[in-house]
């Protein structure tokens, strides 16, 4: 497959180690609610994810932002939550309450799971990047990505979004063995899962650990950091040339420890670590993403012409791609996007 000369992707030099000015941008949930475009194309689809599994239509809503906005990289249009699904969970997506799942929480729920029919499932998303890849100019890149396992594992045991991740962590500190053996399944088949993504075309990939930061420190290491290093590891292994974005997000100053220990090429930034902090201890390790609050990006104003403005002074002058610190939010005004894109591109008002 035809790969892209990093020379020629500022989002790719940036995740290889170099400064860019002005840096990359891209916009974590970049395709979705808040664009008219989308709305139209999901409106056509009685569930969110019959429009994870329409290549056609989904690869559509994955090209919508980069025809509105001068982004540097597109991401594929699916969810994290494919992952349970191709495990044989039941997964729906209620409108206006997210995700339900049937609960998994003991050797049973266990056993019901399997990787056999997995490859079946991640077929429409593999079919995507192909079909997103053949539209997209040569040098933007298509971003694959997955859930790290802790995150994808909290929804599988409680069912859903949850405030706390309770229930996820009480089955870990009481059954560890088993939950270490639901991480281990969620390891093995995210790796399949992004190597079947890269094979597809995505020239780098994204874990998302939304709930990270729901652990402390031991728990930390046993669930988010060594989970995702083996999975780093078992996609280096097949394809060592593709940058890996780790993301775990509300982990605070233990992002370091996930930044030495996890392997990953680039690290995240939620909106939560203050911009000095990640310029003096990740920045020096390795390039960094992130990390605008997405509210700031609904309010709009000066207020986002300030921030934006730190956030360039404390973090352009070393590898660094502009993003926010978590998801758009379905509210944003398309002219806050606009002005965001003309801050980061221009470096000036
Ligand atoms: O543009 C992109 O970034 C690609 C698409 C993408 C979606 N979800 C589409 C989506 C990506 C990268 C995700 C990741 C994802 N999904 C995460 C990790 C990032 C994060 O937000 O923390 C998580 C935790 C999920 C699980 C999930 N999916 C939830 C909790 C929800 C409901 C909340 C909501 O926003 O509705 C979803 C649904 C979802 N995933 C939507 C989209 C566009 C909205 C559904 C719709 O359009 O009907």
């Amino acid at each position: 497959m035809l790969r892209i000369p990093s020379s020629e992707s500022p989002f790719l030099k940036a995740l290889a180690g170099q400064t860019n000015a002005p840096p990359p941008i891209w916009l974590m949930r970049q395709a979705g609610r808040y664009l008219p475009e989308y709305r139209e194309v999901r409106s056509k689809v009685s569930s969110f994810l019959d429009l994870c599994r329409t290549p056609e239509l989904a690869a559509e809503v994955t090209l919508q932002p980069l025809r509105r906005f001068d982004l540097d990289a597109a991401i594929v249009f699916s969810d994290i939550l494919i992952v349970p699904y191709a495990l044989g969970q039941k997964v729906e997506f209620v409108e206006g309450e997210g995700p339900k799942l049937e609960p998994v929480s003991d050797a049973r729920g266990l056993a019901r799971l399997s990787k056999g029919s997995a490859a079946k499932a991640f077929a429409p998303v593999y079919e995507t990047i192909e079909r997103v890849r053949a539209e997209l100019p040569r040098t933007v890149p298509l971003i694959g990505f997955c859930g790290a396992p802790w995150t994808v594992a909290t929804y599988m045991v409680e069912g859903g979004g949850s405030k706390d991740q309770a229930e996820a962590r009480l089955w870990a500190y009481r059954e560890q063995a088993n939950f270490q053996r639901l991480i281990d399944l969620l390891v093995d088949t995210s790796a399949d899962y992004l190597l079947g993504q890269v094979a597809a075309g995505a020239g780098a990939l994204q874990i998302f650990d939304s709930w990270a930061g729901s652990l402390p420190e031991d728990e930390f290491a046993r669930w988010c950091i060594a989970p995702t290093r083996r999975l780093v590891e078992q996609v280096k292994a097949k394809a060592p040339d593709i940058p890996v974005i780790g993301f775990p997000r509300g982990s605070g100053v233990l992002a370091e420890h996930y930044a030495r220990e996890t392997g990953i090429d680039a690290i995240g930034c939620d909106t939560s670590q203050p911009i000095e902090w990640i310029r003096d201890r990740l920045q020096n390790l390795m390039p960094v993403q992130g990390n605008l609050d997405p509210l700031l990006l609904v309010a709009g104003g000066p207020h986002l012409d300030r921030r934006v403005a730190s956030i360039l002074a404390a973090l352009g002058s070393g590898p660094f791609i502009f993003n926010l610190g978590h998801g758009i939010q379905p509210g944003t005004p398309i002219e806050n996007v606009e002005r965001l894109l003309h801050l980061v591109k221009t470096g000036s008002a």
